[in-house]
């Protein structure tokens, strides 16, 4: 079913970089950004809701619609593809996630180096002075549970300053975390193979990674039920889900891996 090239290469790596997208938690259910109909950007203007303009104009809007993310990743579960990614930590030296998402799904299922290059739900800070704000519960504050991602929510005041509690996202228009993303870029580029899965790969600088590896001489996979135009360059595409097809690549290359569930 995988070609022998793949098997042994994953054998031999002693460093592998996972790279992963909204694809990767699709499985949890936790809606993609691009897939259509379902995708959260076919449901909702990202000018309204993911630039630092936008939560300025309308900032109850945007916080609300952030904290009814969170509560949707908090009610969801890690699926067979994040814990196949933690599992490859069992025959590899060296094992990190970089994710350009912003759920804890990869830490929850037992990834224990993870990159969050698009910041973290589950991270917010202050707007003015920087300073991380902690979340008391599972909702904001003890505030009602976010029903619906239009119902309007006070973003909470930062007990330092008094400023406005921002998502610790990345937004359009802002950088990525410095130290991240030049840690993704040393882990890029000293991986032996390179996983990008999930991701539709459009959104730069993130997107820009697995060329990066492949010019590092890193074998790159690919794992997504649809093209990206990946699948034009990379050494091997595996079209289907992650959720299915990760651990099944794991039971292959290192057969004491448990089977993956039928
Ligand atoms: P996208 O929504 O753009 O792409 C999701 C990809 O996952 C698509 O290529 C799908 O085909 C694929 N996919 C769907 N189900 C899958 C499954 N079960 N297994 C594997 N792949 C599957 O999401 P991203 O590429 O992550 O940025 O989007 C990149 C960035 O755009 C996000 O981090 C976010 C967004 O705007 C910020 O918020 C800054």
């Amino acid at each position: 079913m995988f070609d022998s090239s793949l098997i042994i290469a994953l054998q031999q790596a002693r460093r592998v970089v996972v790279f992963t997208g909204a694809g990767a938690s699709a499985e949890s259910g936790i809606p993609t950004f691009r897939d259509a109909l379902t995708g959260l950007w076919e449901n909702f203007d990202p000018a309204q809701l993911a630039t630092p303009e936008a939560y300025f104009a309308n900032p109850d809007l945007v916080w609300a619609w952030y904290e009814w993310r969170r509560q949707l990743v908090t009610d969801c579960q890690p699926n067979a593809g994040h814990v196949a990614a933690a599992s490859l930590q069992d025959h590899v030296d060296q094992v990190a996630v970089v994710t350009q998402n912003v759920d804890d799904l990869h830490e929850r299922a037992g990834s224990s180096d993870v990159v969050h290059l698009h910041g973290s739900l589950h991270h917010p800070y202050c707007s003015s002075c920087s300073q991380p704000h902690n979340f008391s519960g599972a909702v904001a504050d003890g505030a009602p549970l976010v029903a619906e991602p239009k119902d309007g929510l006070p973003p909470p005041a930062c007990t330092y300053c008094d400023g406005m509690i921002r998502p610790g996202v990345v937004w359009f228009g802002e950088s990525l975390p410095q130290a991240e993303w030049q840690r993704a870029h040393r882990l890029v580029a000293d991986c032996d193979v390179l996983f990008s899965i999930g991701t539709s790969s459009v959104v730069y600088p993130a997107a820009d990674l697995p060329r990066r590896a492949h010019a590092s001489g890193a074998q790159v996979v690919q794992i997504n039920p649809s093209e990206t135009g990946l699948e034009d360059w990379v050494h091997h595409n595996l079209v289907g889900p992650a959720g299915r097809l990760l651990p099944q690549l794991l039971q292959a290359a290192f057969p004491d891996e448990p089977s993956p569930a039928a």
